[in-house]
């Protein structure tokens, strides 16, 4: 990997140039200080010696060196793990007992929301505002949802027809250890959403963190020993996607590998589970469509339209993308979205005025910009943006296209940063052909549907073929609410009692009497 410099133990925060000036004292000390993975319950180095940079995507800036685990470094996680689920203390901890860890950390990660906050917009350059009331809490809110199941994995009694002599009924087992790789948009967020669920059903965890991001994760192990989660039941790496990711997927003593990622690594994935046929769950990519009936609440829905695609500077996998809009108030949706695009306030996620942070490195920085260029090529029009802003760190204006149709690669193509292509439909178009053009994707995560008819907005719902319908908004999640995609966005949900099912066994247990 590219070769800089770590910042020397002893220096001083504010002589890292990594860093932000805005931080806390806790924040900059944690990011400051000599990182370790999390192995059996202790705080190691990786077994090659190696590190590499993390960086500052509002300056381009090393922020500090983390440790470059490998196939080695796997297999001393997975073996932890599997001591731990097969022979150790967690085999026998109650359920209670688990539930009560995971509420301890929940109450130790709200303790600490402003310094994950800080950490979070330092790491991945989103606005600090909004990691501090959505990624921190929604991720604390996340553990507590799952601490509440782990006394509620049921199974149920089943009369067989074979007669009154049979007793059936059947059990939830936890599927085993658990491999879980995860991205960069919502980094502790998705840590949240993939370890909360394995630990209620009583499994056992190595998680590898994105190399972009590993910041909060890392903080996060510190959280899970001082919580008290006995030693390898929660593993933590950090590496890159072939040299650590890849031999996790495809390790011979992993039950279940959770990954939520690009579409194209998740093919990677299911074909590195077919070595021992472990079970494979997948969140993915999307292109979701944002629908504005004629008779939607204008303002309500230009604004909710240009939040569900700017949020998170559009790094998001079911951002709203796809802008369909009635012919009639098409022109008026774009110069909207435009305009509030135009006003939208860019800078460092550590300023708390900034609205629109950097994109997260500069891999996405030249993807998107990329995909600009190519819609400039294609012929879109530019209502907003197309451009970068500031000529440090990886910001991109947020863009409003029109004047595109499918087989662009705008249209086509997950873009992943703050960018939105609108196309109208007109007023002879009924309901089915809409939900064909909204439905024209490989992809199938989300989509909003924006109108004051509740009959045409449920009948939409039926017709859209993704996983979330949202009616008049966008981007609401909560712990209680399943997410997942249909077609190309993934296999199985998260979140909710659905994804309980992913972390266990059925097991049908019949005596005759
Ligand atoms: P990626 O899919 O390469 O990375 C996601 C995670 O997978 C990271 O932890 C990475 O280290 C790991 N990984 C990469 N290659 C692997 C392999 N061969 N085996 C096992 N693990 C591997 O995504 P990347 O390159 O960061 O972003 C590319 C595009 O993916 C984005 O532009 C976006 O379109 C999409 N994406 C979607 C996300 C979502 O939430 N669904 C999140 C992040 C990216
Ligand atoms: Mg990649």
């Amino acid at each position: 990997m590219a070769t800089f410099a770590a910042p020397p133990a002893d220096l001083h925060p504010s002589d890292n140039p990594g860093l932000d000036p805005r931080l806390g004292v806790a924040a900059a000390a944690f990011a400051n200080s000599r990182h370790q993975m999390l192995i059996d319950g202790q705080f190691v180095a990786s077994t090659s010696g190696k590190t590499f940079p993390v960086f500052n995507p509002a300056n381009g800036e090393v922020i500090c060196e983390v440790p470059e685990g490998d196939s080695q470094d796997v297999d001393k996680a997975v073996h932890a793990a599997r001591r731990a689920f097969d022979s150790g203390p967690w085999h026998t901890m109650s359920p209670s007992g688990r539930g009560q860890l995971l509420w301890k950390l929940a109450d130790l990660l709200e303790k600490h929301t402003d310094e994950f906050a800080e950490l979070e917009s330092l790491d991945n350059g989103k606005p600090v505002s909004v990691a501090r009331v959505a990624d921190v809490p929604l991720a604390v809110d996340l553990f507590r949802y799952m601490a509440g199941w782990a006394t509620k994995t049921m199974g149920s009694t089943i009369p067989l027809s074979a007669g009154p002599d049979f007793l059936s009924y059947t059990v939830r087992e936890p599927i085993g250890v658990v491999a879980q790789i995860i991205p960069w948009n919502f980094p502790l967020l998705m840590a949240a959403w993939k370890l909360g669920p394995a630990l209620a059903t009583g499994c056992t965890v190595v998680m590898k963190l994105a190399e972009q991001t590993p910041l909060t994760g890392l903080r996060l192990a510190q959280l899970i020993t001082e919580a008290g989660f006995p030693n390898g039941v929660v593993n933590i790496l950090t590496g890159f996607g072939e040299p650590c990711g890849a031999p996790l997927a495809a390790h011979d003593l992993v039950d279940k590998v959770a990954f939520t990622g690009s579409t194209e690594v998740g093919k990677l994935i299911a074909k590195a589970a077919t070595g021992n046929l472990k079970k494979v769950t997948l969140e993915l990519g999307g292109k979701s469509p944002a629908i504005i009936f004629p008779d939607a609440d204008m303002d309500a829905a230009i604004a909710g339209a240009a939040s569900a695609i700017f949020f998170n500077q559009g790094q998001c996998c079911c951002a709203g993308s796809r802008l369909f809009a009635h012919e009639s108030v098409f022109d008026q949706v774009v110069e909207g979205m435009s305009s509030i695009a135009g006003k939208i306030k860019m800078g460092a996620g550590l300023d708390p005025l900034t609205e629109c942070g950097p994109l997260v490195s500069e891999e996405q920085f030249d993807r998107v910009t990329g995909f600009l260029k190519s819609g400039r090529e294609q012929g879109a029009k530019f209502g907003a943006g197309g451009g970068r802003h500031s000529d440090r760190g990886y910001f991109v204006q947020p863009t409003v296209l029109s004047e595109v149709r499918p087989g662009m690669k705008v249209v086509d193509e997950e873009i992943f940063g703050p960018v939105v292509v609108a196309q109208k439909f007109s007023t002879d178009a009924d309901l089915d052909k809409l939900a064909m053009q909204a439905n024209d994707t490989i992809y199938g995560l989300a989509a909003s549907v924006w109108t004051k008819d509740l009959s045409a907005a449920h009948k939409m719902a039926r017709r859209i073929k993704a996983g979330t319908v949202w009616i008049n908004c966008h981007n609401v999640f909560d712990a209680a609410l399943p997410f997942g995609g249909y077609k190309q966005s993934g296999w199985g949900r998260e979140m909710g009692a659905e994804v309980l099912n992913n972390y266990t066994e059925v097991k049908a247990v019949t005596i005759k009497l």
